[in-house]
């Protein structure tokens, strides 16, 4: 999921028998039963007539620009309680995304639109919406209770399962996606297929944040939206008005933060050093061999069995956490097995809350997958095995910047996989027309009520912020800190 990213290791191996065998016998959930159809977006046209969907049935979307894809989705009150919420699947011919949206509790019309995946890659986006920054935390396996620093107080936002093989995403006849270069032409077409059914927010400033591998999904979706943009133009449809990606704690550059391993473990860059001086020595030996060999074999060519032997290699010498430790929060000890519940044990409880008939039922999910659950481990397995992580995304990045487009790295400081340095580092060598001047400026605090929060340095349309006192899940461990990020970042203030 989110969580183990650049540490798809850490979780793969330990958990290598876990698979999710999702595409086998739908034998319950509500299906289609009663669906309504409306022909063309031309027939929802008031703003207020997605308030007007049914509670118990899909209404399905279609357009003509978009002969192959349509939405199906209905209204609930769930989460919130206090704002429209809606569910649903773009389906893209034989691909079914499912989403979750829920409306601004300020001012809808006037907000933002803010596009929200975790990472893995597998990870349903249940984490970010049940523990992190939707309008509801799941407490137990029956409950949930509102959360007052969900990211909707002062925008719309939306959680989706992707790609499909993750959640309650799925294809109909295992079709597979094994790359985000794949994944991203269906979040590309479902961005342009949201706005042009959702007519309130046609034309809303889009900001598409991610966690962990969000690092490396966030700048490819975003792209393709962006290069997406022309073919809507030509079909008369409006094109998506792509204001930020935001990557929180995310894999954006591996080769940065192999190097940094070293030092979030045996530097005070983050906490006192968790590892021993010899094994520190040993590490240090092994910085720049191993940035060398992934250098070499993954990213100035790439050879994708020198590169597999490598990344198998430096990962053993660099990734040494103590196992007690949290790998996604050295302040913290791992609370249960980190194969069994990602050090999160409330992580169980959101996978029982979402397989409960009942929460199925209020979702209106389809039968399949059967059994939910939060890692899709083929999915991972497959990525791993083509190294996705290992495929070039600052250039992404870089491109997005030249195109004006705003990028915020925000990093909880005291994660180890993902962690501040080596996102300091991959954005220090961005290169990009503001790279001289970002480069030459310092780190500054940045405050909430007076207190600092983190460090930051910007220029631009390039911020970067750390968060004291959080890992991983920055909205998780700091959630009022990281609500007034997003309300700044979305309001285009300086932090
Ligand atoms: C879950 O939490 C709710 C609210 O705190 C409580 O009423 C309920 O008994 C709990 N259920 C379980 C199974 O612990
Ligand atoms: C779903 O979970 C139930 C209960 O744990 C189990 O009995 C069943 O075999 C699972 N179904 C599939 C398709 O994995």
């Amino acid at each position: 999921m989110h969580l183990f990213s650049g540490g798809g290791f850490l979780i793969t191996l330990a958990v290598a028998g876990a698979s999710n065998a999702a595409l086998s016998n739908p034998s319950f959930g509500p299906s289609l039963n009663g669906v309504q159809t409306l022909q063309n977006s031309q027939s929802l046209k008031a703003p207020d007539d997605l308030r007007l969907l049914s509670n118990d049935v899909f209404t399905v979307l279609s357009h003509s620009a978009f002969p192959h894809h349509s939405v199906r989705v209905k209204r609930s009150d769930f989460c919130d309680g206090t704002v429209a919420a809606y569910t649903g699947y773009i389906d893209v011919q034989a691909r079914h995304l499912f989403f979750y949206f829920f409306e601004s509790r300020s001012e809808p019309e006037e907000d933002d639109v803010i596009f929200w995946t975790n990472g893995g890659p597998g990870g349903s986006s249940s984490i970010g919406l049940f523990m992190e920054l939707g309008p509801c935390n799941v407490v137990n396996s029956s409950s949930t209770e509102y959360n007052p620093y969900s990211w909707n107080e002062r925008a719309n936002i939306f959680f989706i399962d992707q790609p499909v093989g993750v959640g309650f995403s799925y294809a109909d006849y295992g079709e597979i996606v094994s790359s985000t270069e794949e994944a991203a032409v269906d979040i590309a077409a479902f961005a342009a297929i949201f706005f042009e059914h959702f007519k309130r927010f046609t034309g809303k400033p889009f900001h598409m944040a991610g966690e962990s591998y969000g690092g490396r999904y966030i700048p490819l979706f975003a792209a393709a939206i962006l290069d997406q943009n022309a073919r809507l133009v030509e079909h008369g449809v409006p094109p998506v008005n792509l204001a930020s990606v935001m990557i929180g704690n995310g894999l954006s550059n591996y080769l940065h933060m192999l190097q940094s391993w070293y030092e979030i473990q045996c530097t005070p860059a983050s906490l006192p050093p968790v590892e021993s001086i010899s094994s520190c020595v040993r590490m240090k030996q092994a910085v720049p061999r191993c940035y060398k060999m992934i250098k070499e074999a993954c990213f100035d060519v790439f050879d994708g069995l020198g590169c597999g032997a490598a990344k198998l290699f430096c990962e053993s010498e660099l990734v040494n956490i103590p196992a007690e430790r949290n790998p996604y929060d050295l302040s913290r000890k791992c609370e249960g097995e980190l194969a069994d519940t990602l050090c999160y044990p409330i992580t169980k409880d959101i996978v029982a809350y979402l397989n409960r008939p009942v929460t199925r039922a209020l979702l209106g999910t389809d039968a399949i997958p059967a059994n939910y659950s939060s890692i899709g481990w083929d999915l991972n397995r497959r990525f791993m095995a083509l190294q996705d992580e290992m495929h070039p995304t600052q250039y992404y990045l870089e491109g997005l910047l030249e195109r004006g487009v705003r990028v915020l790295i925000y990093v909880g400081a005291y994660d180890f996989i993902c962690n501040w340095i080596g996102n300091e580092r991959m954005t220090l060598n961005l290169e990009w027309t503001g790279q001289s001047e970002f480069v030459a400026q310092p780190l500054r605090e940045w405050k909430v009520d007076g207190a600092v929060a983190g460090l930051t340095r910007s220029v631009g349309p390039l911020t970067f912020a750390t968060i004291y006192g959080a890992g991983h899940m920055v909205p998780h461990d700091m959630p009022k800190e990281s609500l007034e990020l997003v309300k700044r970042w979305t309001g285009q203030e300086p932090l």
